[in-house]
């Protein structure tokens, strides 16, 4: 178990997993840093102090050394379908929950967001090589179908009690050339992301066709090779859908700053949505913003958000080409303004209950069903893109985004509650730079 240098010169261990905590830190901070004690201090101090806490938080990864810190912040005055919601967000980036909070306001005073869900089908996949006629698979399919759902009976029962369970089975030409072929398998996992439920199932239905085929060869009903390749669900959800849309007359739009009339307010911010439903480039940053909403909301209710984020870009490039995920409509003197994504969320299972502070970001949403949280994590990624675009339209989001970063720097250099105010004024007609709020402050 001892650390010791490789012909390269790095560092490496084995038996890294079976030391304790303490001993995971003590190797690491003894190999890497300059000031191991302090190091290992710092690291200690963000141990939870309720020891149970702690053993929670642990359990979630391996190598668990300490907690890593970030943000949990509520952005109030969301009014979607007729409820108010506080929503929660886990973000680091300064100017999000404000743009949030602002955009969620502004829209509450003029009828507040409208969601729907689109749809609720999540999937999952069994890849196969089978060298034979795939008309014989076609033709067994609803048979081999009944025997899935039979021999998977245990791991689907709560599932099926509830409402949920398998919905479809078809047969997917993947490369016919090299056999390749899959049963794509669409499923309803009720209030859970489904993750666990579904690979279960998944792996327990490629047994099943396993045994399916080798009995009607003995039997002489089918002639052909199976190879069971993979079975796991698929991340990439377009049928599990939510669209957020917020609309008005584009003359209670309102004023904008500069003096901007609601009129070509409402022009310019449809042409931005244009322009990043037709340039790949302009989209990704425009998708990069609503995901700012979307990837706090999913992590402060301890969602997958790698998965959300990949099937977010996979449907924004549905078409084959990487489009805006919202859209915008000027017509007949209304604005009308939405977002249709795929949000594959869950309420229970995972670590919902088990995290400690998703528990609380559920509570604060009054525990809603999946299908809510699919509503207000939408309606969060969409007032966020709508602060986003309103702020590029009109002011620049660099003067929001400035005075947040300012407070940041102000803090790093432990500036008094009296600095703060006299470098507020000072920069509002100076930059924010490192080296400025520095100078400013009169440090070295
Ligand atoms: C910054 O995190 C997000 C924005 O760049 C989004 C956008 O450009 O629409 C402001």
């Amino acid at each position: 178990m001892e650390g010791e240098k490789n012909k390269n010169g790095s560092k490496s261990i084995s038996g890294f997993s079976k030391l304790n905590k303490r001993g995971k830190i003590k190797w690491m901070v003894e190999n890497f840093f300059k000031d191991p004690e302090s190091v290992m201090h710092e690291l200690m101090s963000y141990w939870h102090r309720n020891e149970a806490q702690q053993k929670i938080l642990d359990g979630f990864a391996e190598n668990t050394i300490s907690n890593f810190p970030m943000p949990f912040s509520v952005a109030p005055n969301f009014f979607i379908n007729g409820k108010t919601y506080c929503v929660p967000m886990v973000i680091e980036e300064s100017s999000v929950v404000a743009a949030a909070s602002s955009a969620a306001k502004y829209w509450m005073d003029r009828g507040g967001i409208q969601a729907k869900i689109l749809g609720v089908e999540k999937l999952g996949q069994i890849h196969f090589r089978w060298l034979g006629d795939p008309k014989e698979l076609e033709k067994n399919k609803s048979e081999l179908q009944k025997k899935m759902l039979h021999d998977a009976n245990e791991i689907m029962k709560k599932m099926v009690a509830r409402g949920g369970g398998v919905k479809e089975i078809k047969l997917i030409e993947v490369d016919a050339s090299n056999h390749l072929y899959q049963w794509l398998i669409s499923f309803n996992t009720c209030n859970s992301m489904g993750a666990n439920f579904m690979n279960s199932c998944l792996e327990s239905f490629s047994i099943s066709f396993e045994n399916f085929i080798e009995e009607k060869k003995y039997s002489k009903q089918i002639d052909g090779e199976l190879e069971l390749i993979m079975s796991i669900l698929s991340n990439y959800t377009p049928q599990c859908l939510v669209r957020a849309e917020v609309s008005c007359l584009i003359k209670d739009l309102g004023e904008f700053a500069g003096g901007m009339s609601a009129q070509l307010f409402a022009e310019k911010f449809h042409a931005a949505i244009r322009i990043a439903e037709l340039d790949s480039y302009r989209a990704v940053t425009h998708n990069k913003g609503i995901f700012n909403g979307i990837d706090a909301v999913v992590i402060a209710t301890a969602n997958d958000f790698r998965a959300i984020e990949a099937c977010g870009h996979a449907y924004a490039a549905r078409d084959g080409k990487y489009r805006s995920l919202s859209k915008c409509s000027i017509d007949d003197g209304v604005f009308r303004f939405w977002l249709d994504i795929p949000l594959a969320l869950g309420t229970v299972g995972g670590l919902t209950s088990l995290h400690p502070i998703a528990k609380r970001s559920l509570e604060l949403l009054e525990n809603p069903n999946a299908e809510e949280l699919m509503m207000i994590t939408a309606s969060t990624g969409l007032a966020q893109n709508f602060a986003a675009v309103r702020s590029l339209v009109t002011t620049g989001i660099q003067k929001g985004h400035m005075k947040m970063h300012l407070t940041n720097i102000l803090q790093q250099f432990h500036a008094t509650e009296s600095e703060m105010a006299q470098a507020e004024i000072y920069f509002q007609n100076n930059s924010v730079t490192y080296t400025a709020v520095r100078e400013f402050l009169g440090k070295t």
